[in-house]
């Protein structure tokens, strides 16, 4: 049976990839971002996760306006980026894991979660800059599956649907009958607003209470609507959704190992977690 080894969840800045693309990880202001990641690449060259299912949000290079899938489930033998207009470089296709796929879509189901099926499916920044921040030199060495919230186009999943949704792909993982070590991320917020009246909201004191709650308490965020949610972390800190869902998969004893926390990238108070799971 396959092991779910621990979660990690982090932002997704589009800004992160014009870093990376001209070497700016030791600049002053790219420093305090990039050096969060050196303890989590250091615990992924020790457990080796072998698979990664990554709960993020499209905003409109595989999804536009006109069709928003509140969930969708990757499906494909490959996955590969194309230009979203930010300017950053493409990184290599990623290898889809079918198998793994198809049983957390007949899973899903089963428990009356209805995901659209993508046999095809372009990734963006949201699902290509956490994995290049994992491994810088993008030769990846998982194979994917990535499951899509809608956090975009209202009305949007609540935080306690995104949560069982996460315990739902969980169990699932649990039950697939393969040697496998799998990983799970959550990319998006955190808190960040990038229009209307409050562009550049951050709420900083909120970000490190859902943190903090993530550990022991992790249905915390659960009491809070989308619409109390989008008053306290921005129309677009609501990604944190994906956090959630990422949490919602750990059912073992669960841990803090590394924590980051920034403010501003671009317009985002940028955040990264590492949680351990034990069985
Ligand atoms: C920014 C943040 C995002 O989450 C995103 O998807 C696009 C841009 C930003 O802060 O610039
Ligand atoms: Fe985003």
């Amino acid at each position: 049976m396959a092991r779910i080894l621990g979660s990690i969840m982090t932002s997704h800045v589009p800004a992160i990839g014009g870093a990376i693309a001209r070497r700016l990880q030791q600049d002053p202001y790219w420093k305090p971002f990039f050096d969060g990641f050196g303890p989590v690449r250091q615990w992924l060259g020790e457990v080796r996760p072998d698979v990664v299912v990554l709960f993020y949000n499209d905003h409109g290079l595989n999804f536009f306006l006109d069709k928003m899938p509140t969930f969708a489930v990757g499906a494909a033998p490959e996955y590969r980026n194309a230009d979203e207009g930010w300017g950053i470089p493409q990184v290599p296709p990623f290898r889809g894991d079918e198998d793994l796929s198809w049983h957390l879509v007949e899973s899903l189901v089963a428990a009356e979660f209805d995901p659209v099926v993508c046999q095809e499916m372009l990734v963006d920044h949201a699902f290509t800059l956490p994995m290049a921040l994992l491994w810088p030199d993008q030769q990846w060495p998982v194979t994917v599956v990535p499951v899509c919230i809608n956090t975009v186009l209202f009305p949007l999943p609540s935080a306690a649907r995104c949560f069982k949704l996460g315990q739902t792909v969980g169990r699932a993982i649990e039950a697939w009958p393969r040697d496998a070590n799998v990983l799970v991320l959550g990319t998006g917020g955190l808190s960040h607003q990038l229009e209307g009246e409050r562009a550049g909201h951050i709420n900083k004191a909120f970000d490190l209470k859902f943190i903090d709650s993530l550990t022991a308490d992790p249905t915390w965020a659960t009491q809070y609507s989308n619409k109390e949610l989008v008053r306290e972390v921005g129309t677009q800190g609501i990604e944190l959704l994906n956090w959630l869902a990422a949490r919602g998969a750990l059912s073992g004893r669960v841990s803090e190992l590394h924590r980051n926390y920034h403010i501003p990238i671009s317009n985002t108070a940028a955040g990264l977690l590492l949680l351990e799971n034990r069985r």
